[in-house]
């Protein structure tokens, strides 16, 4: 019997999700579906319960019900909790459990580039959204030797660092961690800057040092101005492919217990987004 996984959020018309899970759950022989709905705000308990009730082995979930979920569910992963919002629900017998696979997605991705031990590293995060939150936490459970985060709100970066981050981590203004930028292995951009392509970056990345590894969570563009710019003065570039990647990929292996084949997924979005391999 087919069982069922899917996607929930408002809009979801845009996700590349079902054809990258389906395809995997076709090579692995295994009898999942996946599909994509639609849930308005006012109708997300109502979707829960039906989900619940059909049968379904868990589902993704995405803007703008991350958070708004989390009282619908009957347990919440550390992890998710800590950042404070579910990517993926498990239906374990009958219990809703909410994981959130978004920042150990990343994590895996950006490690593929990180050719020294992550335990030597500082690393610099850009921004304090929900996609920094997973990102600082995951980063910190891979134990690099600081992780700064800047923000133009430094509120917003305060209070990660204060939720999901270690003693040796802190907080940085823009200006200063421009100033500092040499210090840093990694770099990391969680904002949007760069989405629209207008020409603006997050950062000045005039003191970059080369081998520096520089990451945007963006995946359209395929390369941002601050990876193109990055990469003209030598970092080694990562987009936000292996991201959406890894988070499909680790939410696969919540509902299966089985690895999906990760080259698969990424041929399949690398040919929706027109895209080649960064980096690799
Ligand atoms: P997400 O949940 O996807 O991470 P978000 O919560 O809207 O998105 O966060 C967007 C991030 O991009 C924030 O760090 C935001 O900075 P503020 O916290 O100061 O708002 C940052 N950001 C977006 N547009 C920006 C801009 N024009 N200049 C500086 N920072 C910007």
């Amino acid at each position: 019997m087919k069982k069922l996984v899917g996607l929930i959020g408002y809009p979801v018309s845009h996700s590349m999700s079902p054809e990258m899970q389906n395809a995997a759950f076709q090579k692995s022989g295994l009898p999942f579906f996946y599909e994509k709905y639609e849930v308005h705000p006012d109708r997300l308990e109502e979707a829960v319960n039906d989900l619940r009730t059909k049968g379904f082995a868990g589902w993704n979930v995405t803007i703008p019900h991350k958070q708004a979920i989390m009282p619908f569910l009957d347990e919440i992963s550390e992890g998710a909790r800590k950042i404070g919002a579910v990517n993926t629900v498990v239906n374990e017998h009958g219990k809703l459990v909410g994981h959130n696979t978004d920042g150990a997605g990343f994590v895996k991705g950006l490690k593929r580039h990180v050719h020294f031990p992550i335990e030597h590293a500082n690393v610099l995060i850009i921004g304090a959204g929900g996609a920094s939150r997973a990102i600082a936490y995951a980063l910190a459970q891979a134990g690099p030797k600081s992780i700064v985060i800047t923000n133009r709100t430094m509120e917003k970066a305060r209070d990660i660092h204060n939720e999901c981050l270690r003693k040796q981590d802190s907080v940085m203004g823009l200006e200063e961690a421009e100033a500092s930028l040499s210090g840093f292995q990694i770099v990391i951009n969680t904002t949007s800057i760069g989405m629209k392509n207008d020409g603006s970056t997050p950062m000045d990345l005039s003191l970059l040092v080369p081998g520096t590894v520089l990451s945007d969570i963006i995946y359209n563009p395929f390369k941002t101005v601050f990876l193109q710019e990055g990469e003209q003065r030598g970092a080694v570039i990562d987009n936000g492919v292996a991201m959406l990647v890894l988070q499909g990929a680790l939410a696969f292996e919540k509902w299966t217990g089985v690895q999906p084949d990760v080259e698969l997924m990424e041929k399949i979005l690398l040919e929706k987004l027109g895209g080649n391999y960064v980096n690799r």
